[in-house]
């Protein structure tokens, strides 16, 4: 048990994806520093360089930031690799990322990044959808919101029993106090359970820093109520940056913000059937020339049954996930690279 507690709690040796900028085409217009989920770019002197500040919490290799760099000039080298303790996965992987194998065979990488190939409009839409994090502000028109939600009820589900229920929100002012209420509970997850040197700041990247004992007595609660996956350093990295940074909204300033909840009477696998609703949903949204990104951070809601009831979030719904939308601002939907197929052919 005192092993198994050891392996959980302390971070992983981990080789971490590596972030290569040719500043040569680099125009430092800083639209991969919003895009970045974990806030690991920043710009100096008019380039994009690493964010040294969150040197422990490093890439999760969405790339994100060459999805959406309109100068070809970043490129993200690597992948996340742990060969030891829990979080080990180097066993899994038999080599480096690679482009969807359709488009690669085909005309090459430079051309499948191009879209140009022959699939079919679905299969372009599932490629080529991003996460979005960078929007205009005009609003989405109810009627194409409606389009979106419909997508979504008509996804498949366990025993057509639909547990889904959605929450729309356009006012701007509620979404702000909705980011401002997930940062305040980000903050409280990160002070029980990060060394307090990180969060605020005070030696940033100090690999000495350490949990004070309560602390480790939570986080073992804290492995016991949410499971292991939640306390993935790479996970309380991201919520790190969003408490470091002041700056930082949660929903990226997109003029929509649409909730999922999940009916708890449901049958079976509900949780599965408000996901598979969810993509739905994105991929519609997609395929209308609009912008999502899921924001699974809502959950920070937890901490305020009062604001949630406001909402409307009563029970016997629960909150699923979240999704961003909105008119991308400029080019965001490259094609970008994934862990080779895991899959066992009998
Ligand atoms: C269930 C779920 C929850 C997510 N939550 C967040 C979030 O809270 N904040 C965020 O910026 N991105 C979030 N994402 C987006 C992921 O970071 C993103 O999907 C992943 O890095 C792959 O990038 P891509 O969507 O551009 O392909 C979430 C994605 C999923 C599927
Ligand atoms: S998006 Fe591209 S051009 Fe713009 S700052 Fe980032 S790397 Fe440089
Ligand atoms: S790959 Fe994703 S996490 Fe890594 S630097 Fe780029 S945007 Fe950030």
């Amino acid at each position: 048990m005192f092993l198994e507690n050891q392996r959980l709690t302390h971070l992983p040796p981990a080789v971490y994806p590596v972030i290569k900028v040719d500043e040569n085409k680099c125009n430092g217009c800083g639209r991969c520093v919003k895009s970045c989920p974990i806030q690991l770019l920043m710009i100096k002197n008019e380039k994009v360089i690493h964010n040294e500040r969150y040197d422990h919490f490093r890439c999760i290799t969405c790339q994100n930031c060459e999805a959406v760099c309109p100068q070809n000039a970043i490129m993200i080298d690597g992948d996340y690799r742990v060969n030891r303790g829990y979080w080990k996965n180097d066993h899994l992987f038999s080599g480096s990322k690679t482009l969807p194998v359709s488009l690669d065979n085909r005309d090459g990488a430079s051309e499948a990044k191009g879209g140009k190939d022959q699939l079919t409009e679905t299969e372009k839409v599932i490629y080529k959808r991003r996460s979005v994090r960078l929007y205009k502000k005009k609003q989405v028109p109810r009627e194409l919101v409606e389009r979106v939600l419909e997508a979504g009820r008509f996804a498949p589900s366990a025993g057509n029993n639909q547990p889904w229920k959605f929450i729309v929100i356009q006012d701007k002012a509620v979404i702000d106090k909705v980011d401002l209420l997930v940062k305040k509970f980000c903050r409280i997850v990160m002070y029980a359970t990060m060394p307090h040197q990180w969060v605020k700041k005070q030696v940033p990247g100090d690999k000495n820093a350490v949990l004070k004992p309560w602390q480790k007595i939570v986080y073992q609660l804290l492995l016991r109520l949410r499971g292991p996956n939640e306390l993935d350093p790479r996970a309380l990295g991201g919520i790190n940056a969003i408490v470091s940074d002041p700056d930082y909204h949660t929903f990226f300033h997109a003029p929509t913000l649409i909730i999922l909840l999940v009916d708890r009477r449901g049958i079976g696998s509900i949780d599965l059937d408000t996901g598979i609703c969810g993509q739905n949903m994105v991929l519609a949204a997609h395929s209308l020339g609009l912008g999502t990104c899921y924001v699974s951070l809502i959950d920070g809601l937890q901490g305020f049954p009062r604001y949630r009831k406001k909402l409307g979030i009563t029970s016997p719904f629960e909150i699923v996930t979240s999704f961003t939308l909105g008119y991308p601002s400029g080019q965001v939907d490259n094609v970008v690279e994934r862990e080779q197929l895991r899959v066992k052919w009998i």
